[in-house]
């Protein structure tokens, strides 16, 4: 038998209350205003932390992706700058100001990346301009080998037009397909078509190999 408050039963709507339905009570509203006010401050967004060898904090990967492709790619080019660069989905809304140089790349859907991206490099256009170092894409090309026609639609056409930065190395990867990763429409309609398949053809090697270009570039 609990004891009750202040020595006798307090009644509340017929229900007695004892001190630890009190104080489990308090713990409650407690909790629940703590987590309403994590929800209403901002969200820090958070870089992909590496623990490299030489610390730099000059990098930075900024990505825009649906199922993963094009952060798998910049967690590999980081991995080919031995790990300096912090990678970030463009989802979190990064703030990039503390960063010296950038990697912008994104993930294909009809011809183009990322809504988040592009409304994020636009927004941040003024900032980013003095930043960018590089361009990425991760694309299916209907799985056949990457031509100047993709180099094309999507850097000097698509992301190069949104910064406003033209120079900068630039690099088209193949990408994959996963069906049980993609929104359940997206889904349905990739699998209706004729001969799709998932598939795999993104190569850490390859995004390694850019990633060392930005190294050698700065004398490493
Ligand atoms: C709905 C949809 C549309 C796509 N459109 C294109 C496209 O226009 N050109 C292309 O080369 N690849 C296209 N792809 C292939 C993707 O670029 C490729 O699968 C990429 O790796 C997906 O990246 P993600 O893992 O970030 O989703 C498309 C894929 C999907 C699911």
């Amino acid at each position: 038998m609990e004891e009750p408050i202040n020595g006798w039963a307090r009644r509340n709507n017929g229900v007695t209350l004892t001190k630890s339905y009190q104080m489990e009570k308090r713990a409650f509203i407690k909790t629940t205003l703590l987590a309403a006010g994590a929800l209403l401050m901002p969200r820090k967004s958070r870089a992909l932390e590496f623990y490299p060898t030489e610390k730099n904090g000059e990098w930075a990967i900024l990505y825009g992706t649906w199922c993963g492709s094009s952060r798998d790619a910049s967690i590999w080019i980081s991995e080919g700058m031995n790990g300096i660069a912090n990678v970030f989905d463009v989802r979190e809304n990064p703030d990039l100001s503390g960063y010296k140089h950038l990697i912008v790349g994104g993930s294909i859907r009809s011809g183009v990346t990322s809504m988040e991206l592009q409304d994020y490099l636009t927004k941040h256009k003024t900032l980013l301009a003095q930043k960018i170092r590089g361009y990425f894409a991760v694309c299916g090309n209907m799985r056949q080998p990457v031509t100047e026609e993709q180099y094309h639609n999507f850097f000097n056409n698509h992301l190069c037009k949104l910064t406003g930065v033209e120079s900068g190395a630039q690099r088209v990867f193949l990408g994959r397909v996963t069906f049980g990763l993609m929104e359940p429409d997206v889904r349905k309609q990739m699998q209706s078509m004729p001969g799709m398949e998932e598939y795999d053809n993104l190569k850490r090697a390859e995004c390694m190999a850019f990633g060392r270009e930005f190294l050698e570039k700065r004398g490493s």
